[in-house]
């Protein structure tokens, strides 16, 4: 018999095996919630704790909500007998780090196999997940950078961390572990094996504003999001293409399963997609600034008395999708936006051409369209039209994940065409 709760939530995760990884951190607290959610989804959940995890949560409260024994140590004669780090690491269908604190990245990141968490996700031939939590500060850490960029040059993915207060501290910012059912919803995508068209292609994405320093206080922006170009970037990797997200600065998450690197200025961006090439497609979302100011002071610029207001003098930025629209390694796909209040298909089309690209997702921006560039830049909602050189589709308004996930249904039609 089914119950009602079964039947809403659905058993999106039957007969999964995760192995839990739980490092030590407040956020601990949070992957009880994270064990019940995942066997509530028909998953099996075998738990591994650090020694600092075991100073937040007790392995009785784990074991209890998993249903199996909690493995702690190394060299636990019961467990290796039983067990083993190494079967423990592959009988798994997923390894997932909640909380992963700035520790075992470190470790991970350098290879170190030095207590029964570190061991297990050496060791592993399996998928690893990770979700941060740490102390802003921590997350900030150029050191911590450096280790989360390595892993996720070696493969492992991410979710959140995320903004907002933390537990432990009055301070406010970026290192607050995902949510348990963020958590879930990453792992779900990373599990699923429903055809994925994308497999084995590598595709670009350019998200969110670009921030053009005045001086080292001050900088020319725009109102971008990101919301639009982070739900393409997962909208692709559920279609199973290896993404890579070059993101301005935005508030919002980075996307589960895809490899986020994060820019400021425009300049950089077009450094950082160029050092991403070869790829299959490319998709321009970023609102690039077109300007940036010629000398970017190196001190914060002053008021002074009887001088008035400063005057900034301003160059071009690079066009980046043009670059590498006409690039020599162009990738088979290029894909550039546009935001138009009118003459939309005519713009669009100059575009194209322009740019060297082979279809301009044009948003409609126009008061007759009802959204607005106001409603387009931060909302959740778009209305596009799809110009190419073979003519224009013309999409009704919807959510900007359906917008997402019809491009990359688009993306992995045209590139069916193009051979490896
Ligand atoms: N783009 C870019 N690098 C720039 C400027 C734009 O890669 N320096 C990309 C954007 O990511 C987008 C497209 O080019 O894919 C937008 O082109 P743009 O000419 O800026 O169009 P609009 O934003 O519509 O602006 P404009 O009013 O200048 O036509």
């Amino acid at each position: 018999m089914t119950t009602g709760k079964e039947l809403v939530l659905g058993m999106t995760l039957a007969g999964k095996r995760i192995l839990l990884i739980i490092g030590g951190g407040i956020a601990a607290y949070k992957a009880l919630d994270l064990i019940r959610r995942l066997r509530e989804r028909g998953a099996s959940v075998r738990v591994v704790m650090t020694s600092a995890a075991q100073q937040f949560v007790t392995t009785l409260s784990v074991g209890a909500l998993s249903a199996d024994h909690v493995f702690t140590e190394l060299f636990d004669r019961n467990d290796e007998h039983d067990v083993g780090h190494i079967r423990l690491s592959r009988e798994a269908d997923l390894l997932v780090v909640a909380p992963a604190t700035a520790d075992l990245m470190a470790k991970l990141a350098n290879g170190h196999a030095s207590d029964l968490a570190s061991t297990v996700l050496l060791a592993t031939d399996k998928k690893v997940l990770m979700a941060p939590a740490m102390n802003p500060k921590m997350w900030a850490h150029p050191a911590t950078r450096r280790n989360r960029a390595t892993l996720q040059k070696d493969g492992i993915a991410f979710v959140g961390p995320a903004k907002g207060e933390m537990a432990e501290s009055n301070e406010a910012g970026e290192g607050r572990m995902a949510e348990p059912l963020e958590i879930v919803a990453a792992i779900e995508a990373m599990l699923d094996e429903r055809p994925r068209p994308l497999a084995g292609r590598r595709i670009i994405v350019t998200s969110g504003p670009t921030h053009e320093p005045i001086d080292p206080v001050r900088y020319i922006a725009n109102r971008s999001s990101g919301k639009q170009g982070h739900a393409i970037a997962a909208a692709l990797a559920r279609l199973g293409a290896d993404v890579r997200l070059v993101s301005g600065p935005v508030t919002i998450a980075d996307p589960a399963g895809v490899a986020t690197t994060h820019v400021e200025t425009a300049a950089q961006m077009k450094e950082a997609v160029e050092g991403l090439l070869p790829a299959d497609a490319a998709v321009f979302v970023a609102a690039v600034a077109d300007w940036r100011t010629a000398n970017a002071a190196g001190e914060k610029i002053k008021k002074v008395a009887g001088e008035g207001p400063p005057s900034l003098r301003m160059v071009e930025n690079p066009d980046i999708l043009a670059g590498i629209g006409h690039h020599a390694q162009r990738p088979g796909l290029v894909v550039g936006f546009a935001a138009e209040t009118q003459d939309l298909i005519a713009n669009a089309e100059a575009k194209l051409k322009k740019k060297g690209a082979d279809f301009i997702v044009a948003n409609d921006v126009s008061h007759e369209s009802g959204i607005g560039l106001s409603g387009v830049m931060g909302g959740d909602r778009n209305k596009v039209r799809i110009v190419s050189r073979i003519g224009v589709d013309e999409w009704p308004e919807m959510g900007k994940d359906e917008v997402a996930a019809r491009l990359a249904a688009l993306i992995a039609e045209r590139l069916r065409a193009i051979v490896v």
